[in-house]
């Protein structure tokens, strides 16, 4: 069977390589891919910025296939079904934070950019009825940080001003949805004025563009500060979010693209009680509330484009380029 491997010796660092199929243990199915997505976290595994790499690794943490073979321990799941996977493992019993052991499928350990994916029958979930295979791949662990970070950390509420930032983002997209859906009055910003006409026809009131110096007067003038902010950037830019938090507000950031800031508005911070959080991935409790959102809701994430494993280079790159509008998948 196929697999995309890292490896570093390449220049595109990626290398589609040939495997035996993988064997089961009792607790564990084997899924036939049918597509998995990309995320941030596998180009940051091609530039050598993840921790704990290794070549020769199976990429891509997002996936959705069919269960061809079932270890003798697990009753749950039927040979033949439509399923997804969870690629958060391990995370433990604390709501409020991962145990030391927990991992993301598809580096250290072989991940979905293969033909075949075997993974502990826990992390398999029936695939929602009204998802293609690319949108079911596309959701977990988007959509599981975006779910995190908006309603068990941002505590989201009905009626309040949301803001999510880099809405061509993957995360920033479901976070958009699920606000959406939970009845928020929602904003986003992007460098793209295309992709803020995109939030809008999905029922975002109105767009920022981020690239513009401005744009934090214009978004206070016009709205009168954000009850929540949901971002993935941070950097400088995490400055420029406290300016347009309102008092008492709250920032939940999942990410760095922009790395970390050089200087921070402490004062702005404490004068205006600002909430400032972190949010990584989420628990099993996340993941299952996350499902039954986009079930009751029928959330469809927005999809980017389809490429083939043989195109992985050309799929990692526009990742890296941030040219995307929503989730980048790939078929075997
Ligand atoms: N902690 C976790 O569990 C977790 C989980 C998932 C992702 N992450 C991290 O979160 C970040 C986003 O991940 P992703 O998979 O959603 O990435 P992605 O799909 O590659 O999204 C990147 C988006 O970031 C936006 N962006 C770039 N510069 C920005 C800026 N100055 N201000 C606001 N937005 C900006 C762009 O939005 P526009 O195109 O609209 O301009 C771009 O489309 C990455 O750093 C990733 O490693 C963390």
């Amino acid at each position: 069977m196929k697999g995309i491997v890292l490896n570093r010796s390449l220049s595109g660092q990626l290398e589609e390589r040939e495997f035996d199929s993988f064997l089961i243990e009792d607790n564990q199915v084997k899924i036939k891919i049918k597509s998995a997505a990309l995320n941030h976290r596998d180009e940051w595994c091609r530039q050598g910025l993840y921790p704990n790499l290794k070549d020769g690794v199976i990429l891509g943490s997002d996936g959705a296939g069919v269960i061809v073979e079932l270890g003798s321990k697990v009753t749950h799941l039927s040979l033949g079904q439509e399923v997804l996977v969870n690629p958060a493992m391990n995370w433990g019993n604390n709501q409020r934070v991962q145990g030391k052991d927990f991992q993301i499928l598809g580096m250290p350990s072989n991940g979905t950019l293969a033909e075949e994916l075997v993974v502990n029958a826990d992390r398999v979930f029936p695939k929602p009825s009204h998802l293609t295979w690319e949108e079911a791949a596309s959701l977990p662990l988007a959509g599981l940080t975006a779910y995190r970070a908006l309603c068990y950390q941002g505590e989201v509420k009905a009626g309040e001003k949301v803001l999510v930032t880099g809405f061509g983002g993957g995360v920033a997209q479901f976070a958009t949805q699920f606000a959406l859906a939970r009845d928020a009055d929602v904003y986003v910003t992007s460098s793209s004025p295309s992709k803020i006409e995109k939030a809008k026809s999905l029922g975002v009131t109105s767009g920022f563009n981020y690239r513009v110096a401005e744009w934090t007067e214009l978004a206070n003038s016009k709205v009168g500060g954000f009850d929540l902010i949901i971002d993935g950037a941070a950097g400088n830019s995490l400055n420029d979010l406290i300016q347009v938090a309102a008092p008492g507000g709250r920032i939940v950031f999942y990410g760095a693209t922009l790395g970390n800031p050089s200087h921070l508005e402490a004062r702005k911070i404490f004068w205006n009680q600002l909430k400032i959080m972190g949010s990584t991935m989420g628990s099993d409790r996340d993941f299952n509330q996350m499902l039954d959102l986009v079930r009751t809701h029928k959330i469809k994430p927005v999809l980017d484009q389809v490429f083939s494993f043989s195109q992985a280079v050309e799929a990692f790159d526009r990742m890296k380029a941030g040219a995307q509008m929503g989730k980048i998948v790939l078929k075997p």
